[in-house]
């Protein structure tokens, strides 16, 4: 079992869209063993977006992100990171396929309404970031083995 890092960014949140996304990796197979609601700092904005900060894009991306309060999960599952990705769909939501949550949901390149690992090594450094160990629940589900 694999373990990722989901972000519902704050216009999921305002939007009123948590429970629309959390039932849709719900349904998927994929368990929440962690789950806060937190708005981001600026400091945090920036560890999470370190790799973007280059970009024309990096500032509007921080004062987004720190708008509002974020729900912050860790999804467990087969092939977490990779479901969670494709769920998500492609990052501008114009061009993300309907089914995803972005192609469903989103307009924006921007605002996004949710954010993936995209791989077990970010998903490990990104639940690091925002979870102690003792923050991530291990327990199991009475249809686990259905998900095996
Ligand atoms: P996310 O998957 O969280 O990873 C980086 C984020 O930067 C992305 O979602 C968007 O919210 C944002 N982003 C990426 N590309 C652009 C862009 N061209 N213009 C504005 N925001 C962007």
């Amino acid at each position: 079992m694999e373990r990722t890092f989901v972000m519902i960014k704050p216009d999921g949140v305002g939007r009123g869209l948590i429970g629309e996304c959390l039932r849709r990796f719900e349904r998927r197979g994929l368990k929440v063993v962690a789950l806060k609601m937190q708005r981001l700092s600026v400091e945090q904005a920036h560890r999470q977006y370190g790799e973007h900060r280059d970009k024309p894009f990096f500032e509007p991306l921080v004062a987004f992100i720190t708008s509002g309060p974020s729900v912050l999960l860790v999804l467990e599952g087969r092939d977490a990171v990779a479901q969670a990705r494709k769920m998500n769909g492609a990052t501008n939501c114009i061009e993300a396929e309907a089914g995803t949550i972005r192609g469903d949901l989103g307009l924006s390149n921007r605002k996004n309404l949710v954010h993936a690992s995209d791989s077990a090594a970010t998903a490990a450094r990104e639940i690091a970031l925002y979870f102690n160990d003792d923050e991530v629940i291990d327990y199991t589900l009475p249809y686990e083995d259905w998900l095996q």
